[in-house]
């Protein structure tokens, strides 16, 4: 018995996993926990990447499902209440009908005195298969120098475990928990959420009534080494520009010369869109972009950023910015233009000498706060418009917005972020890099925008995870030390909670 105990404490030092920040005793015994079952929080992940849970495949849909159960299973052990929720069918592109999976609601404690919290994830993962350039089967979680590999590690079924493992902590240490759990788990994330919404909304009045915090953790750092927290996402709008002469696609040697040809009016309408360094020429496009604080510039200062890496990760030699913060905001707090292709142009290797009949351009523009995405549509109509009418083209002009997602930001001074950073603080010893998202998660922004609850992205994996590439993988650090950020992060937002209560409370009484 001893002998074992000696041996688990060396692996533990030998893995690094110690944790010298802590500040209080029921933190130490909480880490001391929680480093000491390690491996079976490993095997846990283990045993849940071994279910190929891909969402994509219809063929795998029951596996999906099949790992909704196990997860529903394990809330049950942690003493939740747990429903699934039926969500109906998908249409298949044949015209089949395809059952989802069930969702998870679960609840854990209705102490009227703590805070609730719910907690966003999804047990689904993205298609893998050896033969895509995998150095071990996708689906046998397999640990090489202090790497855990496989197909859900990071994205998400390890940061799902890490909060479960986060209760198991409280609970066998018999230590009462500081917050109310609330639980939205599915099982369709990277199938596109199917029925994620409409669920919102249906459960507004009712699971989401009594929930204070939102937070979701399905996404990374922006460094391999430091932790982050994520407060904005940006939004899109993606736009059709279709030029027509006529019915037929003509030939140049008969008519070449003789007629206003579609391709042209729409290079030029495409060429009128962005300036050479990057600004976006559609008058009135920047109106309603917020405008910079100090206090948000000051929050780029000491991002861990490195330019040469992401530099050298694009293949690309020069950007638009040199500096990290001209680059960062570009990519979160500023929108941009992009050109994304030419629908019935002749793209083929080779020549041939065609003039289209007809032909579509694509872009987007991704949206910041606090663009207006029925503005946004209206100036870019107006401008391709006037720059049309300008070419005394006869030919027909249509633009239209095809898909629209607006932006997400969170307020960093909100108690959410205040607990998460002092969370990251005790267990990793730094403050947070305070992180944006170029791309668009439409989950924060849908939970925000339905419940009008505050939301936050709490990642626990870091940028060389590999989400839904070959070797996706969460490292024994990061899966261990999330694990007791949440736990840590349940007494922050607790104390946090209890303290604007008390001094709400004597606001009223005075
Ligand atoms: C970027 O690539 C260059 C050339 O391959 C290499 O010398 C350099 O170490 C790389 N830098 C980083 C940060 O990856
Ligand atoms: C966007 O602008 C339109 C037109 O001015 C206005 O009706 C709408 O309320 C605005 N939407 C938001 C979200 O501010
Ligand atoms: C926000 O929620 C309202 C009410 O549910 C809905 O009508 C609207 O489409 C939503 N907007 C976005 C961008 O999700
Ligand atoms: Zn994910």
């Amino acid at each position: 018995m001893l002998q074992i105990l000696t041996i688990s404490v060396m692996m533990l030092f030998e893995a690094g996993v110690s944790s010298p920040f802590a500040s209080s005793g029921l933190e130490n015994q909480i880490f001391q926990y929680i480093d000491l079952h390690q491996n079976q929080f490993i095997e846990s992940l283990k045993e849940w990447v071994a279910v190929e849970s891909d969402s994509v495949q219809p063929r795998l849909r029951q596996e999906v499902t099949r790992m909704v159960e196990l997860t529903a299973d394990r809330l049950q052990s942690l003493g939740a209440t747990v429903e699934l929720v039926k969500l109906g069918s998908q249409k298949l592109p044949d015209g089949q009908s395809l059952l989802l999976p069930p969702l998870i609601l679960a609840e854990l404690g209705k102490d009227p005195q703590k805070p609730t919290v719910c907690f966003y994830g999804h047990v689904d993962v993205q298609p893998a298969k050896k033969e895509d350039g995998w150095k071990t089967d996708p689906f046998t979680l397999t640990e090489i120098d202090g790497n855990l590999y496989g197909r859900g590690a990071t994205d998400d079924k390890g940061p799902v475990l890490a909060w479960i493992n986060a209760v198991e902590a409280f609970r066998a240490l018999k230590i009462g928990m500081p917050v109310n759990l609330k639980f939205i788990i599915e099982g369709m994330e990277e199938a596109g959420s199917l029925g994620l919404e409409e669920l919102i909304k249906a459960e507004n009045q009712h699971f989401f009534s009594n929930v204070d915090y939102i937070v979701i953790s399905d996404n990374l750092w922006i460094s391999i080494r430091k932790p982050a927290l994520t407060y904005g996402t940006r939004g899109n709008t993606c736009f059709f520009v279709e030029v027509q002469c006529g019915e037929r696609d003509l030939h140049s040697g008969t008519f070449g010369g003789i007629i206003h040809e579609p391709m042209t009016d729409l290079i030029a309408l495409l060429g009128s869109l962005v300036d050479t360094s990057g600004r976006i020429l559609i008058p009135g496009i920047y109106d309603d972009v917020a405008s910079l604080t100090e206090e948000e510039k000051k929050l780029y200062e000491s991002i861990e950023f490195d330019l040469e890496e992401y530099k050298n990760n694009s293949g690309v030699q020069n950007f638009l910015y040199d500096t990290k913060e001209g680059i960062l905001m570009h990519l979160w707090r500023y929108p941009s233009l992009s050109i994304h292709g030419i629908e019935g142009a002749f793209h083929e290797p080779g020549t041939k000498t065609v003039i289209p009949a007809r032909v579509i351009g694509k872009f987007s523009i991704r949206q910041v706060p606090h663009m207006n995405i029925s503005i946004v549509e209206h100036q870019v109509i107006h401008y391709l418009e006037d720059v049309f009418s300008k070419r005394n083209s006869p030919n027909k002009l249509k633009v239209s917005m095809s898909m629209s997602a607006m932006p997400w930001v969170a307020d960093v001074n909100d108690p959410l972020y205040t607990a998460a950073r002092r969370a990251i603080k005790t267990v990793f010893g730094e403050d947070p890099d305070m992180i944006r998202d170029g791309g668009t998660i439409p989950v924060a922004r849908t939970f925000q925008n339905i419940t009008r609850k505050s939301v936050m992205m709490l990642p626990i994996g870091a940028a060389d995870a590999g989400e839904h590439s070959q070797n996706e993988k969460i490292s024994r650090h990061n899966y261990i030390q999330g694990t007791k950020l949440f736990a840590v992060f349940f007494l922050e937002i607790g104390k946090l909670h209890r303290q604007l209560q008390e001094a709400s409370n004597m606001k009223t009484t005075n």
